[in-house]
């Protein structure tokens, strides 16, 4: 007779995806909330044990919370994009958007006792996230970076002036 060890017993707390430093968009609130989103996305994995029953009672207890912060996140990075006017904003705005769409979606199916599998649901949230942060959240980076000048006590900050001489003409 087999027996299957639960995921979360073995290996204890494993990382589906670890932070590096190649992750960092440069702003230190972003980064950090980009962790939280990782550290969410290695929960999910280390509860995906192969208990239907426990997977769901654990998606259950953590999603309300978990899309809740995905919102404060978009939020933060839209309030940033727009109040430097990045050129970017709508395209980003619109993938947080549908993001947001696809997540409500499925709790809505999970709600409605359609089938549930918290790996393949890992799995999305996991590709969804490290395809965002690499593709979009690093093209505001870029645009902030050319922004940005130094100040006098040497740090790298953006302010008005550097907004207007960057939308002038
Ligand atoms: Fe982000
Ligand atoms: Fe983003």
């Amino acid at each position: 007779m087999l027996i299957y060890a639960k995921r979360a017993d073995v290996m204890d707390q494993m990382e589906l995806v670890a932070w590096s430093s190649t992750f960092s968009v440069g702003i230190k609130l972003i980064d950090d909330q980009h962790k939280e989103l990782l550290k969410l996305t290695n929960d999910l994995f280390n509860h995906c044990i192969g208990d239907e029953e426990a997977e769901e009672a654990y998606f259950k207890s953590i999603i309300d919370g978990a899309v809740k912060y995905v919102k404060v996140h978009f939020a933060t990075e839209e309030k940033i994009m727009l109040s430097t006017k990045f050129p970017g904003y709508m395209e980003h705005k619109r993938e947080h958007d549908r993001f947001v769409l696809t997540v409500v979606q499925q709790v809505k199916d999970f709600e409605d006792g359609k089938k549930f599998i918290l790996a393949s649901f890992t799995r999305f949230l996991k590709d969804w996230i490290l395809t965002h942060i690499a593709v979009m959240d690093k093209q505001y980076f870029q645009y902030f970076k050319k922004l940005a000048t130094k100040k006098n006590d040497g740090r790298l900050t953006i302010n008005r002036a550097d907004i207007e001489r960057s939308t002038a003409g």
